[in-house]
């Protein structure tokens, strides 16, 4: 299956209710016409994800969200002006145009604008808004280059738009609204912090029991198939174990087998090399991978809550 940077190809099999990878500035997307419920059913088949897990809508920008939702609180509008295009997901009720399929029966829809050039130029060229959850089999690491996508689903989807690698590197933040405010439901690519700057004090929904509100709220996903063991002590590691360290190398592992994040100590290169280095650790045969928390503060929240989830600790497939 051809990848390539062939806008006209991937309009005309969007067009024709097909999936088409593209990329975004978080993670490459799997995206399918979101208004046709047939394209939409691939995209679960794909991912094979279950029906009742909704899946983010990309629009060009505010105005085209406006044309899918019934109402608008008013911090949402602030954030999607501050923060639009780019790593920013807003639950908003929805309206008619948007199928119960695409937000799994919920009445509120997770929209969102990406600011890769690619991204945005399709959107602008289709005359539909696209679905477009991360492009990686339901529980895998989110793909960061064409590459990833095409190892992951090269089988299934018809074109992969190649975009270069991911400039952020990690899934969107997501947030919805109530009459309080606003609430965090996923750590991401947009940090709570400049979020707060324009928002005031965000709540956490994130919920560590009972039905997740968001997948990616799972204890275990974005995850390798490889053991991953955060924070352990090296003295109890099986003979062939890797790292991913944020600054330094772990003693007594062979360098090949480990990756640093960021060896200048920079959250935002850690957060663009983190699903790369956790692919490229999962491709070496390893018996287990050693990983360290990053500083909890900026993208170092996301990271982290990455690197918990992705831990073998809570593996259930
Ligand atoms: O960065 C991103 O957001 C990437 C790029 C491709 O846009 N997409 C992405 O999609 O991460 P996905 O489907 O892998 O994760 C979206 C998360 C899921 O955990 C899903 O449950 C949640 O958003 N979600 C989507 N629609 C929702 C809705 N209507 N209500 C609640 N949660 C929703
Ligand atoms: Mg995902």
């Amino acid at each position: 299956m051809p990848v390539g940077n062939d806008l006209n190809a991937a309009i005309r099999l969007l067009t024709r209710g097909e999936l088409v990878a593209i990329p975004t500035e978080t993670v490459y997307g799997l995206a399918a016409n979101a208004l046709n419920d047939a394209a939409v059913v691939k995209i679960f088949e794909a991912k094979k994800r279950p029906r009742f897990n909704p899946l983010i809508v990309h629009v060009a920008d505010w105005a085209q969200a406006r044309a899918y939702i019934s109402g608008v609180p008013p911090l949402a509008e602030k954030l999607a002006q501050a923060f639009w295009p780019g790593p920013l997901t807003l639950l908003l009720p929805k309206n008619h145009l948007i199928p119960d399929l695409v937000t799994a029966g919920s009445p509120y829809v997770a929209l969102r604008a990406p600011r890769h050039p690619l991204a945005q130029e399709l959107l602008r060229a289709l005359p539909f808004p696209r679905a477009a959850p991360s492009a990686n089999p339901f529980g895998y690491i989110s793909p960061t280059t064409a590459a990833h996508v095409q190892a992951q689903l090269g089988d299934t989807v018809l074109y992969i738009l190649n975009g270069g690698p991911a400039e952020v590197g990690l899934e969107s933040t997501i947030v919805g609204f109530d009459e309080q405010g606003t609430i965090l439901y996923r750590l991401g690519g947009l940090g709570v912090d400049e979020l707060e700057g324009v928002a005031g004090p965000v709540r956490d929904g994130r919920q560590t029991e009972g039905k997740p509100q968001a997948s990616g709220m799972l204890k275990s996903h974005y995850a390798p198939k490889t053991s991953l063991w955060l924070d352990n002590s090296p003295a109890d590691h099986p003979e062939k174990a890797g790292a991913l360290r944020f600054r330094e190398y772990l003693p007594g592992i062979p360098r090949e087998w480990q990756r640093l994040l960021s060896p200048k100590g920079d959250l935002t290169e850690a957060a663009r090399n983190l699903f790369i280095y956790l692919h490229e650790l999962d491709q070496l045969g390893l018996d287990a991978i050693l990983a360290e928390r990053v500083p909890g503060h900026g993208l170092g929240l996301a990271i982290n809550d990455r690197l918990e989830r992705a831990q073998a600790i809570f593996k259930t497939h």
